[in-house]
C-alpha cells in the first residue's frame, strides 16, 4: 500500500522497519549536514485543512532533509474558500507533477476517502477525531527511547479519549507492539467503542498513575465540542490534572508525555510539563526522523 492512512492498516514489523529507518535519519539530523538526497526527485504537498504547528512544520522539515521539493497549502487561504471540493483541489494540485500529499483535515476519513479518488500517495496527518498515525508513532519511538523498549511497558492515556485522534492510534500502535493500555478521563469523555479495544478504562487518575509506567496527557478538545461534557475546567483539574506534588506521592517515577499543544495548569503544570520526567520536546524531536522515516520508505515505492 502507497499510503500511511492509519496504524489500523499497520502490523508490528511496519512498525519495526519505519523505527530503524527512523534510527538512522535521527542519526543523520544530528549531523553538521542535516540534509540527505534521496528523494531529490519527489515532489511533496502538505495540505492542511485544520490548524496545526507541530505536524506542520514538522513534515515539512522531514521533507526538506530528504531533498524533497515542498508545496504547502492552507486552506484558510485557497480556494476551497470559494467552494472548491478536496478531490478537485488535490487533482488540480497533482496535474503540476506532485507525488506525495499529506493532509491534515477536520473529518474523520477524509485520507481514507481521496486515497480512492487521487492516484498519489496520501499521508494521513490527523483526520479529525480519527487517526494521527505519525504522532502515534513518534510516540512509542520516544517511549522506547526512554525506556529501551515498548513491550510489557503499561501506558496510560488520560483525558478527552472521546475527541481524541492521538488516543485511537496510540492505543492501535501500543497494542501492537504488545504494551499495555489504559485510558482514563471523565466517564462523559470516554467513547463507547473503548469496550471492543481490549484496554483498561480507569476514572480515578491516581489509580491509573500507580498503575502505569508513562502517562501521555491529553489536551480538552472544547473545538470539537457542541455541548460541555464536564462540569468546569476548574474541576475538570482537580480530577484529571497532573501536578509535580501528585507525580512526587507515587512510589515511582514514571516517564510524562503530551502530544501538544499543552493547556498549562489545566491538564499538566509547568513544573511537570518542563520537568526531566517529561519527554514531551524529545517526542517533538523524534517526529521529523519518524516523519523523515515514513515519506522516505514510501516514496521508495513509488520510485519502483
Ligand atoms: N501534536 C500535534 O498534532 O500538534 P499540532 O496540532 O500542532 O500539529
Amino acid at each position: 500500500v502507497n499510503h500511511l492512512l492509519g496504524i489500523k492498516y499497520l502490523n508490528k514489523e511496519d512498525i519495526q522497519l519505519i523505527f530503524e529507518t527512523a534510527d538512522h535519519f535521527k542519526e543523520v539530523i544530528n549531523r553538521p549536514i542535516k540534509k540527505v538526497p534521496s528523494l531529490r526527485d519527489i515532489t511533496i504537498a502538505n495540505l492542511f485543512f485544520e490548524n496545526s504547528t507541530r505536524t506542520k512544520l514538522s513534515f515539512e522539515l522531514a521533507e526538506k532533509r530528504l531533498s524533497a521539493d515542498v508545496i504547502n497549502f492552507s486552506a484558510g487561504q485557497s480556494s476551497v474558500k470559494k467552494g472548491e471540493t478536496l478531490i478537485d483541489t488535490v487533482n488540480n494540485i497533482l496535474s503540476m507533477k506532485v507525488d506525495m500529499v499529506v493532509m491534515r483535515h477536520p473529518n474523520p476519513g477524509a485520507g481514507v476517502f481521496l486515497s480512492k479518488h487521487v492516484n498519489a500517495s496520501i499521508v494521513n496527518a490527523g483526520d479529525g477525531a480519527h487517526e494521527h498515525p505519525t504522532q502515534a508513532l513518534l510516540d512509542s519511538y520516544s517511549i522506547r527511547e526512554r525506556l529501551g523498549e515498548v513491550k510489557g511497558k503499561k501506558v496510560v492515556i488520560v483525558g478527552d479519549i472521546l475527541h481524541s485522534r492521538v488516543a485511537l492510534s496510540n492505543i492501535y500502535a501500543l497494542q501492537l507492539q504488545g504494551a499495555k493500555v489504559m485510558v482514563c478521563g471523565p466517564k462523559t469523555l470516554i467513547p463507547k467503542y473503548i469496550d471492543k479495544l481490549g484496554v483498561k478504562v480507569e476514572t480515578d487518575l491516581r489509580k491509573a498513575l500507580e498503575w502505569c509506567d508513562v502517562a501521555n496527557m491529553l489536551r480538552v478538545q472544547n473545538e470539537r465540542m457542541d455541548i460541555s461534557y464536564f462540569p468546569s475546567t476548574r474541576e475538570y483539574t482537580q480530577q484529571f490534572g497532573v501536578d509535580k506534588a501528585l507525580l512526587d506521592s507515587l512510589n515511582k517515577e514514571i516517564v510524562i508525555m503530551h502530544p501538544g499543544p499543552i493547556n498549562r495548569g489545566v491538564e499538566i503544570t509547568s513544573d511537570v510539563a518542563d520537568s526531566n520526567q517529561a519527554i514531551i520536546l524529545d517526542q517533538v524531536e523524534n517526529g521529523v526522523a519518524i516523519r523523515m522515516a515514513v515519506i522516505y520508505l514510501l516514496a521508495s515505492k513509488i520510485k519502483q
